[in-house]
């Protein structure tokens, strides 16, 4: 498998482009409209700086870690650390990979298509439909969607057996995780071969790594994280704790990279309250909506991106 074609060039699909086209895979990329599959384009340019420059920090890093534990090293010993640790990011080269079309007669020999378009179930549905005019028949069509039914979507694609969900997490470029999360339709082979593609692909950090889960509202990660910003609110408007404490408990505590504070301001509490609305239609009881989240939504204190959420950002 060489070829992908990824549809809708926005935060998730461009970022998905990037670890295709760093895994050497050719990818086109399509929007709404060539400006926007462009944008995507720089948004993969912008990446690949972040990560060059991030990368050649690398060496004297871990030499001033050794120096720092009192060790003087040789300068035959930091040529060998600087020859290690460099990586020569070659951004053009893996840029190349990625080719910006509008339309998709390009996409009828890819062997597999992910969609990142809006989370919505009808825009989803049409797109299948449309798509199904254009992919061969054995083309592996997948959606990134975090909430929506696969198997709707299944149902307006020509071959919904060749269907189903691979769910990447925000960046996929340092989170390796992909939820493969099949549609009732979708058969063995579809899994399997999906599957395979994850678990031979590397992203920035680390090797990708697939998870199997069947469809049921927020599959695996999002269902427990959405359950632990829930209780910390809880935890807070029961006064037990303030927001940084229950933050740095969970850190120090539970081995944390951010407390649910954090991440609840980071993924933006309007996410949070649309998510726990759909976990409380599916789920009941157990996902109901704090108080405090619902005014914070109304008051438009949605975290990061507002300037405030449960702390306060610059602008
Ligand atoms: N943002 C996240 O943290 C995250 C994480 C995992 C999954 N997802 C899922 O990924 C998908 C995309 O999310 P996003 O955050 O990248 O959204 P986004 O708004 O940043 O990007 C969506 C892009 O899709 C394009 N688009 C819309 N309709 C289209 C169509 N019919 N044809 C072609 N392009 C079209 C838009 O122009 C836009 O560029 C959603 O299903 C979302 O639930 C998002």
């Amino acid at each position: 498998m060489e070829k992908i074609g990824i549809i809708g060039a926005g935060a998730m699909g461009s970022s998905i482009a990037e670890v295709f086209a760093y895994n050497g895979y050719d990818v086109y990329l399509k929007d709404q409209n060539m400006d926007l599959a462009n944008k995507g384009i720089n948004n993969i340019r912008r990446i690949l700086t972040d990560f060059k420059s991030y990368v050649n920090t690398l060496p004297d890093k871990e030499i001033k870690r050794i120096e720092k534990l009192g060790i003087k090293l040789s300068d035959e010993q930091i040529n060998t650390i600087n020859k290690n640790l460099k990586k020569d990011i070659k951004i053009d080269e893996i840029i190349n990979h990625v080719k910006p079309v509008d339309d998709y007669n390009k996409l009828n020999d890819v062997d597999l298509v992910i969609e990142a378009v809006f989370e919505k179930q009808e825009i989803k549905n049409d797109l299948f439909k449309e798509l199904s005019n254009y992919l061969n028949e054995n083309t592996i069509l997948a959606s990134n969607t975090s909430s929506l039914s696969i198997t709707e979507m299944a149902s307006y694609y020509k071959k919904p057996e060749n269907t189903l969900i691979m769910h990447f997490f925000n960046p996929p470029y340092t989170l390796p995780l992909v939820e493969i999360v099949p549609a009732i339709q979708s058969s063995n082979e579809t899994v399997n071969k999906a599957y395979d593609i994850i678990s031979k692909m590397k992203n920035h950090r680390d090797n990708m790594v697939p998870v199997k889960a069947k469809e049921r509202a927020g599959f695996i990660v999002n269902r427990i994280l959405i359950q632990v910003i829930h209780e910390a609110i809880k935890i807070s408007e029961e006064n037990i704790a303030d927001e940084r404490s229950v933050d740095i408990a969970m850190k120090k505590g539970a081995g944390f990279p951010m407390g649910p504070f954090e991440l609840g301001d980071y993924v933006g509490l309007d996410i949070v309250y649309d998510v726990l609305k759909t976990f409380n239609n599916v789920y009941g009881d157990r996902f109901l909506i704090p108080e405090r989240l619902k005014n914070m939504v109304i008051a438009g204190y949605l975290g990061r991106k507002a300037g405030k959420g449960f702390y306060e950002y610059k602008k």
